[in-house]
């Protein structure tokens, strides 16, 4: 085992000795080209924070300029203190004066294979007509608009049209049940619900509308309902509260100009879960927000006019926010954006739009990767790949075989890869290899971004030493940082800045390496404790992945005698293999040879899915319970498929 720990710390067991320098015509051409030139730009924010952001701030438009870079009074920060600016002006009317006017600002695919391309000029044009719809129902500055939609180009309309006028929308994922809409239009407050007739999924319509009329039910400060005609389908219109978006926007006028916005306007609140317990409405506000995600998709993506970048994620959680919506239309680029399934009608669908498409930069998640390796390498060879340059992933750890093969079959061994380490909470990515400019290794998030200053603390709350294992903190504000819990201080101070004071806590553990790139090593909580030595999640996973028979794994603690804990895993297994006692002793001796006894698992448990969350991140807290022979306790609306669940325990029986 590595390095000396101090009780208390997590131990690292992860070796990883691979490194994979930018490429030089990457490089040549990249924002940050070189190391050098990182480490001036981090030394030059280190050195005077709120001079970086302040000079950086002039990107923005302002209608009045600030005064102050930032108030910091911990744990609420105020940012660019007396500015007024807008995020929809900054999005869109201010590409409007350049050559970008007539550039595709989204150029979007629906699961049937119909196409929409919005140009600048259309884009703002529409915005402008919905936020005088909004005006029209009543809204006005402050208040919450909700919206359940599908993944279409009116939801990022209806985004953007809120930030036009100063309202502050709560985007639901349309996976969510009724009676989850209902708690988070009840904790917003939300005034106005916009959703669809439907989405397509898999070739089914998603019946989005019946969802919002059970939620509305028991959403009593909901007064008006705008469905977006998208299938076509039937449903239910009750009068005097629903109200069709096509026939709203046929009389709107399209001028509507950009509200000036002092700016700590809220912009949108976004709900995460806690591990247990009432959802946390994660609260964003305008400058701060605005100027981070611009600069995090210019020195991350390396963005340019050329590019046609799509980031996969959903718009109803923060990646689609920050990275399909604000921060590459800001940014002024072309975002791409698909409504459906990965694997509809065929598993080479995501392939096939990026030859078809001529996609430059893959934003996308473990999940999927691990999905796509599952599936075979046949669907991704039939397609041409070679606009590609650029990769990225987002969500969890991405283990580093899975980013091996994302580096060879999707990236060809050209592209470098970004694994990108941020929360909803932090607004934008904190840390992540710049592409131009630091090497990679797999499975790392390598540095944090300039104005970033992340600390892995101990128990004792001090800087722990270089490879050892504790809790991740950020010492220092940053301008895309969440202001808080809505309408809940009490428990944003307790959840993020009580335990280790006068830092954020992010609830993940870490370590820093001695070339300084952090290793994130799975959710607090999740931690196994092996006979004294705390052990990683992410690390005896990855040890698995690395077998070919293994498609997925998590790893979790069982209650044991002795030991306190032991490792139990959970695994499903590429296609070709076959669950045997021969297997299973074949993967012990697979992670005793990666990794050490300490982590040879006692129970190995072959599955044929894991549980994870709708937006893909595994629920080791539900495995736990299932380990243990407990029955699941805790929150499970966030779960995506509750099959999944029955179908483990029946495996257990
Ligand atoms: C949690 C945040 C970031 C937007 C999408 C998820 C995990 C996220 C990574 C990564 C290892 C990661 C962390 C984090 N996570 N990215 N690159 N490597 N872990 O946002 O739902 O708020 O989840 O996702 O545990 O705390 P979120």
């Amino acid at each position: 085992m590595r390095g000396m720990t101090k009780p208390g710390q997590i131990v690292n067991v992860m070796k990883e000795e691979r490194c994979f320098p930018p490429p030089a015509e990457f490089a040549a051409k990249a924002r940050v080209g070189s190391l050098a030139e990182y480490e001036a730009l981090w030394n030059e924010a280190n050195h005077d924070l709120e001079g970086f952001w302040g000079k950086a701030a002039h990107e923005l438009h302002w209608f009045k300029p600030y005064t102050k870079v930032l108030e910091w009074n911990e744990p609420f920060a105020q940012w660019f203190v007396d500015g007024q600016t807008n995020v929809s002006y900054n999005c869109l009317d201010a590409h409007l004066s350049s050559p970008r006017r007539n550039k595709p600002a989204l150029i979007w695919v629906g699961e049937p294979g119909d196409v929409r391309i919005y140009t600048y000029q259309m884009l703002h044009r529409e915005v402008c007509k919905f936020a005088n719809v909004l005006k029209g129902q009543g809204i006005e500055k402050g208040d919450v608009v909700a919206l359940y939609m599908p993944m279409v180009p009116e939801l990022a309309i209806a985004m953007l049209a809120c930030a036009r006028i100063g309202a502050i929308h709560s985007v639901v994922f349309g996976g969510f049940a009724a009676e989850a809409i209902a708690e988070r239009n009840r904790n917003a407050g939300a005034k106005l619900m916009i959703t669809a007739d439907g989405g397509w999924r898999r070739g089914r319509q998603i019946a989005l509308k019946a969802n919002v009329d059970a939620a509305l039910a028991k959403s009593p400060t909901v007064q008006k309902c705008i469905v977006c005609r998208r299938t076509g389908s039937q449903v239910a219109m009750q009068p005097g509260r629903d109200l069709w978006w096509d026939e709203l926007m046929e009389q709107a006028p399209a001028d509507c100009p950009a509200v000036p916005l002092d700016s700590e306007t809220p912009l949108f609140i976004l709900y995460t879960s806690g591990s247990t317990g009432k959802p946390k409405g994660i609260l964003h506000t305008t400058a701060g927000y605005n100027l981070f995600a611009k600069k995090t998709m210019e020195w991350v993506f390396d963005i340019r006019d050329e590019d046609a970048y799509w980031c996969t994620a959903d718009i109803g959680w923060i990646t689609g926010h920050t990275y399909v919506v604000y921060g590459p239309l800001t940014a002024g680029a072309t975002s791409f954006m698909y409504e459906g399934a990965p694997d509809w009608p065929h598993r080479g669908r995501w392939w096939e739009m990026v030859e078809k498409h001529r996609i430059t930069i893959l934003y996308t998640a473990p999940t999927a990767i691990r999905a796509c390796i599952q599936w075979g390498d046949q669907w991704v060879d039939k397609y041409d790949l070679s606009s590609l340059r650029l990769l990225g992933s987002v969500g969890e750890g991405i283990n580093p075989e899975a980013w091996m093969w994302y580096h060879r079959k999707i990236g060809r061994e050209r592209c470098p890869i970004v694994d990108t380490w941020w929360q909803t909470e932090t607004g934008g990515i904190m840390m992540t290899p710049l592409p131009g400019a630091i090497a990679t290794k797999p499975g790392s998030c390598t540095k944090p971004l300039p104005g970033i200053v992340p600390q892995v603390v101990g128990k004792d709350h001090q800087p722990v030493s270089a490879g050892a294992g504790g809790w991740l903190t950020i010492a220092r504000p940053w301008p895309g940082m969440l202001r808080g819990i809505w309408g809940d201080d009490a428990r944003y101070k307790l959840q993020y800045w009580s335990q280790v004071p006068h830092k954020y806590l992010c609830g993940d553990n870490a370590r820093c390496d001695e070339d300084g790139y952090y290793w994130i090593m799975g959710r607090i909580d999740d931690v196994l404790n092996v006979a004294g030595h705390r052990l990683s999640t992410i690390e005896i996973e990855s040890a698995l992945v690395s077998h070919p028979a293994v498609a997925e794994a998590a790893a979790v603690g069982r209650p044991h005698e002795v030991k306190g804990e032991s490792v139990a895993v959970f695994v499903t297994l590429s296609s070709g293999f076959e669950p045997t006692e021969a297997l299973r002793q074949e993967l012990k001796g697979h992670v005793r040879k990666e990794i050490g006894a300490l982590a040879v698992p006692d129970d190995i448990h072959f599955t044929v899915a894991l549980p994870k969350t709708r937006s893909g991140k595994i629920m080791r807290r539900l495995l736990r319970d299932i380990a243990a022979g407990r029955e699941t306790a805790g929150d499970t609306s966030t779960l995506e498929d509750h099959s999944v669940l029955a179908r483990l325990r029946a495996e257990e029986e």
